[in-house]
C-alpha cells in the first residue's frame, strides 16, 4: 500500500455499482446485450421523450456551460418544499428546511461529517439496511453500532437499540439511520417503531430516510415540528425516474440546513441536474402517474414469487422484493446457503437478470411488466435446474 494512504483504508473494499447506462462519445456505439437490471431500485421507466426534449432545449437555450451552477440551489429549494408539503398535506415546510444533495448519499455522507466525525460521535444502523451508511460512516473513521431485525417481519430490535443508546458507548451515538420502507427488506416502520422514535434522546440526529415513500404512499414528515432532532431524506433516483442526474434532498430544522451548508462543496450539482430536477417537479403528476403500475406489478411478482416453495419472500411497501431461499430448498441442493444463494444469483446474471444478492437473500427491484415476467420465468426455470425447488 503507497505509505501515504489512511492505514484503515486498506480493509475497506470499494463499492462497486454497476456499470449504469452506456456513454455514447464520438466512437460508434457497441450493441449491448439486453439485460433487466433489477438491482439498483430505479423505476424502469426513463423520463417522458417529450420532457427529455424540454430538458435538452433548456441546455441549448439557456444553461451556460461556461457558468458555475447556482450553488444555493434557490429555486429548486423552492421547488422541492412545495412538494414536500403537497406529498404530505403540510404547509409547514420551507425553503429554509431544505438541503440538496449530489444524491441522497451526499447528503448522509454530509450528515455524518455534521455529527460524529473527529471522534465526536458514532452511529447505530439495524441490519439488514440501506449499507451507505455503514460504508460512509467507515470511510470516514466513524464507528457503527448494529442492531438486528426480526427475522420473520424485519421490525427493528428496539430492546438492542436501547441498550445500545442507554449504554453510553464512546464516542456517544449521534446518528440513528431508519429506512421508510427499508431497503433491502421492504418493510415500513411500525407503529410501535415509529413511536419508539418519538422518544430517542434528543442528542441523537434520527435520520429516516423516504427515498421509496412515493410508492408507500407513507411519510413522518408531519410529526416532523415536533421533533427537531429528525431528518428526512428523499431521492429524485426512484420514483422521478432522474437516478443518472444524483439529485437527493433532506427537509431538517434550519439549524441543521445551516450546518449541512458549511460542510457541502460549493457546487455540489451541476445545472443540468438542478434543471432535471426542477423539471420533474412541475410534471409530478404525470411521473408519478406509473407508481400504481409499479405498485401493481410488485404484488404481482410478490405472489407469484409466494407459489415457488423453495423461496421465503416478503411482502414490501417499495419497489423491490426480498426473498430467500428456504432451509429444505438449501439442503437439497447440497451447497451451503451461500453458495446456493450465488449459484442463483449467477445464472440469472447470465440469462440477463440482474438482481442484488444481498442479507443471504435477494433484492429484487421491480421492473416493467416484461421483466418481470422474464425474471419470474428465469427464476423458477433456474430454481428446478440448480434442483433447488422441490
Ligand atoms: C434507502 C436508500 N437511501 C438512499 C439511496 C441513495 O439514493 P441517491 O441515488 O439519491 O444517492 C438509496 C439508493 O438505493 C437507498 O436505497
Amino acid at each position: 500500500m503507497l505509505p501515504f494512504i489512511r492505514s484503515d483504508l486498506a480493509q475497506l473494499v470499494a463499492y462497486t455499482p454497476h456499470p449504469g447506462s452506456t456513454v455514447q462519445g464520438s466512437t460508434p456505439s457497441v450493441p449491448v446485450q439486453v439485460v433487466d437490471r433489477l438491482d439498483t431500485n430505479e423505476s424502469p421507466y426513463d423520463l417522458p421523450p417529450e420532457l427529455k426534449q424540454k430538458l435538452a432545449w433548456l441546455y441549448q437555450n439557456e444553461l451556460e456551460a461556461n457558468r458555475y451552477p447556482d450553488g444555493g440551489h434557490q429555486q429548486l429549494k423552492r421547488a422541492i418544499a412545495h412538494y414536500a408539503n403537497i406529498s404530505a398535506q403540510t404547509l409547514w415546510v420551507q425553503p429554509e428546511n431544505i438541503t440538496v444533495g449530489n444524491g441522497s448519499d451526499e447528503l448522509i455522507r454530509s450528515l455524518l461529517i455534521a455529527t460524529c466525525l473527529g471522534g465526536e460521535g458514532s452511529i447505530l444502523v439495524a441490519d439488514p439496511t440501506f449499507s451507505m451508511y455503514g460504508i460512509t460512516a467507515t470511510t470516514l473513521g466513524v464507528s457503527v453500532h448494529s442492531v438486528g431485525r426480526d427475522e420473520g417481519t424485519f421490525a427493528i430490535d428496539v430492546e438492542a437499540a436501547n441498550q445500545i443508546l442507554n449504554g453510553a458507548p464512546q464516542p456517544a451515538v449521534r446518528l440513528l439511520f431508519v429506512v421508510h420502507p427499508n431497503s433491502p427488506t421492504g418493510n415500513a416502520l411500525t407503529p410501535a417503531e415509529i413511536d419508539w422514535l418519538r422518544h430517542v434522546p434528543e442528542s441523537v440526529l434520527v435520520v429516516i430516510d423516504e427515498a421509496y415513500f412515493e410508492f408507500s404512499g407513507t411519510s413522518l414528515l408531519t410529526e416532523m415540528p415536533q421533533h427537531p432532532n429528525w431528518v428526512i431524506l428523499r431521492t429524485f433516483s426512484k420514483a422521478f425516474r432522474l437516478a443518472s442526474h444524483r439529485v437527493g434532498y433532506a427537509i431538517s430544522h434550519p439549524e441543521l440546513v445551516a450546518t449541512l451548508d458549511k460542510i457541502r462543496l460549493p457546487y455540489n450539482l451541476p445545472s443540468l441536474s438542478q434543471s432535471a430536477a426542477l423539471l420533474a417537479l412541475e410534471h409530478a403528476p404525470n411521473l408519478l402517474e406509473v407508481i400504481g403500475t409499479i405498485t401493481a406489478e410488485r404484488d404481482r411478482l410478490y405472489q407469484a414469487l409466494q407459489q415457488c416453495p423453495s423461496l421465503q419472500v416478503w411482502p414490501s411497501a417499495a419497489n423491490l422484493i426480498f426473498a430467500r431461499l428456504t432451509p429444505e430448498a438449501v439442503a437439497q441442493s447440497a451447497q451451503s446457503a451461500e453458495e446456493a444463494a450465488i449459484a442463483l444469483f449467477q445464472s440469472l446474471k447470465t440469462q440477463g437478470t440482474l438482481i442484488r444478492y444481498i442479507a443471504g437473500g435477494f433484492r429484487i427491484t421491480v421492473g416493467t411488466p416484461e421483466e418481470n415476467q422474464r425474471t419470474l420465468t428465469r427464476l423458477t426455470a433456474t430454481l428446478q435446474r440448480l434442483s433447488l425447488a422441490k
